[in-house]
């Protein structure tokens, strides 16, 4: 059937402001372009902590297996820093990537011409960039065991405790994220950048060896290079656009990601999709969020930015519904609205620009979708 199931998970902080300016959208496409979308509303994070004492419930997680794809705004905040680590808000949203085994997560970073000046770095450096940055999601060193804070009394050990993370990657976990990372190279410019610390690390030295594999056998057409991920971090800086394609492990992609945003202007601008395996309706599993967080500093002012919601709901559109048509005007809409010069304070800059609130940045990016053909 051509309905479309979503779970809407607005969360905490600025979260429930951006998600309402994309049920605009939603209900916008549902009375005007014929979309059937079912949609249910539940907590995640410190909102669902503060109801249930757990920051993702049971009934919650089942909810998300069964539907096509969940949208996510973001969880966290000061008051909830306290709590003991298993009850955190981040613990809701890292179930629900593992639970859901999201290995993809595909985050974007464009420039909008009408932003090119807003970015800490130069127009020449920004302007035109277009590139995406593929992030293992559900391993690597957020997951891998042993963890925890331990005592650690060797007589030689001032605070007598040791806190453990473990970087761990299988081969199957660093060949299949590689696969999405080139399947997606194919449809752009067809160049994927690899990074790593192989210099350092042996699960670095796996990831080049079985990311290579990947392409010697099944993506010779599509250029690998690898590079050490402290210096892909420099170059990404340097000179952006010389990247398509970057693949990369959860904590890499994680940094790499947030400083892809000032690229774009701001981190109110970068959405994400994070992809599973097919399910039985060849729907793959989704989850859909922007990359920034719940921004506790402006939350409750109307002064949140909308748009990384609002292009990760495209992403929804583009990956979960094959609605490429709608993915593309929305995100033509989000483009006409910021050459309007309609800005939201984080986007204030060198132009002047219309100051406008979340609800009103949403209430233009709906408005400009009307007008599209
Ligand atoms: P943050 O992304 O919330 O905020 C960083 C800065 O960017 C802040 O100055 C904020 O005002 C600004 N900003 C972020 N999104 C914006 C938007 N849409 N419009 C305008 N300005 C925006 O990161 P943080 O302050 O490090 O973290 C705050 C909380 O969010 C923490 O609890 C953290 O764990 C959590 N967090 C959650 C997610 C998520 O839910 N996916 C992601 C990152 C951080
Ligand atoms: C992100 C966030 C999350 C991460 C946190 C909130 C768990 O920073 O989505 O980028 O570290 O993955
Ligand atoms: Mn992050």
């Amino acid at each position: 059937s051509d309905r479309y199931s979503l779970l809407i998970l607005p969360g905490d902080g600025i979260g429930p402001e951006v998600m309402a300016e994309v049920v605009k959208v939603i209900d916008w496409l549902g009375a005007h372009r014929g979309m059937a979308f079912d949609v249910t509303q539940d907590l995640v994070g410190g909102a669902a902590y503060d109801a249930h004492g757990v920051p993702l419930t049971d009934a919650t997680m089942a909810k998300a297996q069964a539907v096509d794809a969940v949208l996510l705004g973001a969880v966290g905040g000061p008051k909830y820093d306290v709590l003991d680590f298993a009850v955190k808000p981040e613990r809701g949203l890292l179930r629900l990537r593992k639970e859901l085994d999201l290995f993809a997560n595909l985050r974007p970073a464009q420039c909008f011409d009408a932003l090119a000046d807003f970015s800490s770095l130069k127009r020449e450096v920004v302007a035109g960039l277009d590139i995406l940055i593929v992030r293992e999601l559900t391993s690597g060193v957020y997951f891998g065991e042993p963890r925890g804070i331990h005592a650690d009394d060797n007589g030689d050990n001032e605070g007598g405790r040791v806190g453990i993370n473990t970087q761990r990657y299988t081969s199957g976990e660093i060949r299949r994220v590689a696969r999405s990372a080139f399947e997606l190279a194919k449809k752009r410019r067809g160049k994927v950048c690899s990074m790593e610390k192989a210099n350092v690390m042996e699960s670095g030295i796996l990831w080049r060896e079985e990311t290579q594999w990947v392409h010697d056998n099944e993506f010779p057409d599509v250029e690998l290079t690898h590079m050490y991920a402290d210096n892909g971090l420099m170059q990404l800086v340097r000179q952006p656009r010389q990247f398509d394609v970057i693949l990369t492990d959860n904590l890499f992609g994680d940094l790499l990601s947030d400083a892809a945003a000032m690229l774009t202007g701001s981190l109110g601008m970068l959405p994400s999709a994070s992809l599973g395996a097919p399910m039985a309706n060849g729907r793959p599993r989704a989850m859909y969020e922007p990359v920034h967080g719940s921004a506790p500093d402006i939350a409750g002012q109307g002064k949140a930015n909308p748009i990384a919601c609002i292009l990760s709901f495209a992403m929804a559109l583009r990956y979960s519904f094959g609605e490429g048509a709608a993915a593309d005007a929305l995100e033509a809409a989000v483009e006409r609205v910021l050459a309007e010069g309609v800005r939201t304070a984080d986007l204030m800059g060198p132009d002047g620009g219309t100051p406008v609130s979340t609800a009103e940045m949403g209430d233009r990016i709906v408005a400009a979708l009307a007008a599209e053909a």
